[in-house]
């Protein structure tokens, strides 16, 4: 049969109308049944066949050396919400800035958050990231209480901005101090407007652009490790004091149980208002919102550091009490680090909770060497520096405040902050060469190679007493080496200190003078390191903590 131009496009308008037909179908399908929350995640999978090909399986740019046993090989994309854990009554509440919105928010939106079915976005100004709308946080603040508050320069600025805010702020200097001071007034009327837009959660669980989520964590100790019942009146997260007063650390995630802001927002009409007008004499809105909630509903945070956690990969203490703890949230992510930590939980070869020592064997453990120059902010739990009284004073105060006492120096500890190798042999003599040699020798002769034990001691090494006087050695070898209070140095100023924790740090930039003395040097004592790894072993049970009292 020969067609006619008119038919052919006849059909074509055919076939275009009822693919037209099934993608509505597709579309709204799902939103007639189901849980309110459930839709979304099943019209993602549901459709997420269309848009990725099989050919979304790439190279895994963290299988790199030592890594194979950590993450697969390939990277396969094309469901990246399989192992999403189901999020129903939990609500993210995401906070930003109309200057940072545009760097940190679309990167959450690629990798976490493509997962979640629902959540709330708030700035300082109304915008719109593709098809995700941003919430003005200051909409309805009182027009008597912005007048004349210079805090609300920005907010009025960025309204005025004429083309993208990035050009805008590329001509002033002073906007991240601005946006800081902003920032606090969002706190308390962001909590008005999620009770009345999202009301009726179990959890919500409030962030910034730059805090990082472990969803399956938090779904789980959320669910089952917190010991916490949502019906309660609750406040959790890392704890952080100002002025003696308790609250969570607004950077690294904190929850509220919906009966809790239920009971803030319903029942004390007036509290956003009085926190509107007291906000131009406090330093943060973090801590405003445990004012409020001590004040209206005798509430206080309750501690659930490390889960919550200020830090992140290339910062985290690694080390006692960061190790097989789960980890819920990090801090100061940017955009590069929120995509390869996404990247890592997605090529993990294991399904176990993310414990803080997975971070470091993906992150940490793929680049440690024994020395880095022109690296810093690692070291800083004890120093040592010159007696001298002027290079005393020539140190900064912490360095001062955190020296041994010279009667307890070691010698080798004592002339440590005169070159960087010195420092270096501090972590190094904690656990004198000689001593493990010693039990080496024991060791040795006892499992190695039987035959050659024989006929060097035998008596002597199958007699009970002398295995039970060995295994009691490498017990107490274990416990120093678990104790070990020395894991890396920095060298700097003719300044020595070392870190009772292992972490990666970062770059500093090479002096202009005298680079010899005045550069940053950093090293990591990795037989000591390595030693406590294999001391704590395999983290059979992940330590998950319940939130304080
Ligand atoms: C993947 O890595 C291999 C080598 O490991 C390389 O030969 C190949 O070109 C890479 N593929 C892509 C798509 O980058
Ligand atoms: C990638 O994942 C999809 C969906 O889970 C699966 O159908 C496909 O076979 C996977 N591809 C490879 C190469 O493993
Ligand atoms: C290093 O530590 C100091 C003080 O703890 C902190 O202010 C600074 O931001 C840190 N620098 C880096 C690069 O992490």
């Amino acid at each position: 049969m020969i067609l006619t131009p008119q038919t052919r496009r006849l059909r074509l308008f055919g076939a275009i109308a009822a693919l037209a037909v099934v993608a509505a179908y597709i579309h709204i399908l799902p939103r007639w049944g189901g849980s309110p929350y459930g839709y979304a995640r099943g019209y993602y999978e549901g459709v997420a066949s269309y848009f990725h090909g099989p050919n979304s399986v790439y190279n895994n740019t963290l299988y790199t050396e030592g890594m194979e046993g950590v993450v697969d090989q390939y990277y396969n994309s094309s469901n990246p919400c399989a192992d999403f854990p189901d999020t129903d009554g939990i609500l993210l509440v995401m906070k930003t800035g109309a200057t940072e919105a545009f760097d940190r928010v679309p990167t959450q939106l690629l990798t976490t958050m493509r997962c979640l079915p629902d959540f709330l976005l708030f700035s300082d100004m109304e915008q719109q990231i593709g098809s995700y709308h941003v919430y003005d946080a200051l909409a309805e603040f009182e027009e008597s209480a912005k007048a004349h508050n210079s805090d609300f320069d920005l907010y009025r600025d960025q309204k005025e901005c004429p083309v993208s805010q990035k050009s805008c702020i590329d001509a002033r200097s002073d906007n991240t101090q601005k946006a800081w001071n902003l920032d606090r007034y969002k706190f308390l009327p962001m909590m008005e407007q999620t009770w009345r837009m999202r009301p009726g959660r179990d959890w919500y669980i409030f962030t910034e652009a730059d805090t990082y989520v472990f969803w399956a964590n938090m779904v789980q100790w959320l669910r089952k490790h917190s010991g916490i019942n949502p019906r309660e009146r609750v406040y959790l997260g890392s704890r952080s004091f100002i002025g003696g007063t308790p609250f969570a650390h607004g950077g690294s995630g904190y929850v509220i149980s919906g009966s809790l802001l239920k009971h803030l927002i319903e029942y004390h009409p007036g509290v956003v208002e009085q926190y509107n007008i007291k906000g131009a004499n406090e330093c943060c809105g973090d801590l405003m919102l445990a004012q409020a909630l001590e004040e209206y509903e005798h509430v206080k945070i309750r501690q659930s550091w490390p889960l919550f956690n200020g830090e992140k990969p290339s910062t985290l203490p690694y080390g006692p009490g960061h190790w097989c703890e789960p980890i819920l949230t990090m801090h100061h992510m940017n955009a590069e680090e929120i995509s390869s930590v996404w990247q890592f939980e997605q090529t993990r070869k294991t399904d176990r909770p993310l414990m803080i020592r997975d971070l470091y064997y993906a992150f940490m453990a793929p680049k440690m060497q024994i020395q880095r120059s022109d690296w810093d902010n690692l070291s800083d739990d004890v120093c040592y520096l010159n007696p001298d009284p002027e290079a005393q004073q020539r140190a900064e105060g912490f360095e001062r405040d955190r020296q041994k006492k010279e009667s307890e120096m070691s010698d080798i500890e004592k002339d440590a902050w005169k070159s960087w190798e010195n420092c270096a042999k501090v972590c190094e003599s904690e656990i004198p060469e000689d001593d493990e040699l010693e039990l080496g020798m024991l060791g040795r002769s006892d499992d190695d190679d039987p035959a050659k034990a024989s006929d060097t001691n035998a008596a002597e090494d199958t007699s009970p007493s002398d295995r039970s006087a060995r295994e009691a050695r490498k017990k107490t070898m274990d416990e120093r080496k678990k104790n070990r209070e020395c894991f890396q140095y920095r060298w700097h100023k003719e300044v020595c200190c070392t870190s009772k924790s292992f972490k990666l740090g970062a770059p500093k930039s090479k002096p202009e003078s005298d680079y010899k003395k005045h550069r940053w040097m950093s090293g990591w004592h990795l037989k000591g390191i390595n030693d406590w790894i294999d001391v704590m072993g395999d983290c059979k049970t992940p330590a998950w903590k319940q939130p304080e009292r």
